[in-house]
């Protein structure tokens, strides 16, 4: 979480708004993303990373905040896009974002997506697997296109994160794993199309790390493997893609990591391979998602029961739960959160907040500090949710998604509406 403020009504202020106001005008749940810190992290990317070396692409990961708006202030601060689906791509495309600057991920891309994509004109295909490099050849002889790609690989570093964001480890089921046979072969079909221009290799390690030590482990392998390719095979490497997981400070106790601390000696290590190997410096992308937006977000809540267990604990229920944030049945996230209408009062109660839905499991803050004056009708602010949560949320219990605002510097717009109870059965016939 960022460090707040607090105003002299003792409510919390996010991104220059009284959150307490922004409850009473949007209602509860409410995702309050601030437009200006999306902007400041777009910019230290540029200034630590695109604009500090030649031939370098930052695309935003969509997937961990995905609304027309988010793409457009992305794209207008100069970031790539990272897309996972058809429908990621086709919002990207509504929100005007030039395909050129679009990549696309996904291990099991259908065959709708692929022309979809191809048609498109998206800049670059991510290829996971081979059973996707036959479809997108045969997809592009039909239409008679070239498709830049980028091979992804598995490098097979364990990641020192949650297991279900561990993403770069051999038993998983993203990329192609290096066991030389199979490699080669995949990299020859795709250096003999026509139909595909194989412009290098994408790596992808895991989400939310705090150091850099997986990210230079994998990128050891893949210079390994670049240097094998290049004599065995005759491929030039045009370029290498570093994927994201940059690691952000949910609660006290981890790191904001700066953008820096993984591409500075990544890029160290890149020249002094291409220098060592006499090759041209290929061009070198990284796909941040969650550093980007995971701390422009909060979720705004509206206090409903407390129930005390003498001895043991206090649940404090919340007007939204597991629909509206997933951490942490997924993963067992953490949190960071305060009652926004008394946010000048001391942390003095440790609390569950909890939410709605017909799960014990329903808990989005598990034992955490809160003011003892905690009552129903209170506003409480979850932070650090501008990440996965709004992309990854559903209609448990037919809860209706919350409201999107954004927020910018004191400055506040209606970005998301609330969706109705008609709006729940509205596919339904
Ligand atoms: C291929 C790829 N790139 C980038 C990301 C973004 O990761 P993060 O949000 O941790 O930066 C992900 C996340 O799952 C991913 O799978």
């Amino acid at each position: 979480m960022r460090e707040y403020r607090v105003n002299e009504q003792g409510h919390l202020v996010f991104g220059g708004c009284d959150t307490v106001e922004l409850a009473r005008e949007y209602g509860t749940p409410l995702y309050a993303v601030d437009e200006g810190y999306i902007v400041e992290r777009c910019r230290e990317i540029r200034n630590t990373f695109t604009d500090k070396y030649l031939n370098t692409r930052a695309a935003f990961a969509s997937k961990a905040l995905q609304t027309l708006d988010v793409i457009r202030i992305v794209t207008r601060e100069g970031m790539y896009l990272d897309t996972v689906s058809g429908g990621e791509i086709y919002a990207a495309l509504k929100a005007g974002t030039d395909p050129s600057k679009i990549l696309f991920h996904g291990n099991n891309k259908t065959e709708g997506e692929i022309l979809y994509a191809v048609r498109n004109n998206i800049g670059r295909f991510v290829v996971d697997n081979e059973y996707e490099l036959d479809m997108l050849e045969k997809a592009c002889s039909e239409l008679g296109r070239v498709q830049k790609i980028q091979l992804r690989i598995t490098p097979g570093v364990d990641s020192h994160t949650h297991s279900k964001i561990n993403t770069g480890r051999l038993d998983s089921k993203f990329g192609i794993s290096l066991e030389p046979e199979n490699r080669d072969r995949i990299i020859r079909k795709a250096m003999k199309s026509e139909h595909l221009d194989l412009m290098g290799f994408h790596f992808h390690v895991g989400s939310q790390l705090q150091s850099n030590e997986d990210h230079l482990m994998a990128l050891e392998i893949l210079l390994d493997l670049v240097r094998e390719v290049r004599g065995n095979l005759g491929l030039e490497v045009k370029e290498l893609n570093l994927g994201g997981g940059f690691g952000v400070r949910y609660v006290d106790g981890e790191e904001d990591t700066r953008v820096s601390d993984f591409t500075e000696p990544m890029m160290d290590a890149i020249r002094a391979f291409c220098v060592e190997e006499k090759m041209a410096m290929p061009v070198i992308y990284i796909e941040p998602g969650r550093w980007v937006v995971a701390n422009a977000g909060i979720t705004l809540y509206t206090v409903g029961s407390i129930k005390e267990i003498p001895g043991m604990k206090t649940y404090v229920a919340v007007d939204g739960g597991m629909p509206d944030n997933p951490r942490y049945i997924l993963y067992e996230a953490e949190y960071e959160a305060v009652v926004a209408n008394k946010a000048g009062l001391p942390a003095d109660k440790t609390v569950s907040i909890v939410g709605k839905c017909c799960e014990s499991g329903d808990i989005v803050v598990e034992q955490t500090n809160l003011t003892g004056k905690v009552e129903s009708g209170d506003v409480l602010c979850v932070f650090t949710t501008g990440a996965y949560n709004y992309t990854m949320a559903s209609n448990y219990n037919r809860l209706p998604r919350p409201a999107m605002v954004l927020l910018r510097e004191g400055e506040h717009r209606l970005s998301v509406r609330r969706e109705t109870w008609e709006d729940l059965v509205a596919r339904e016939l």
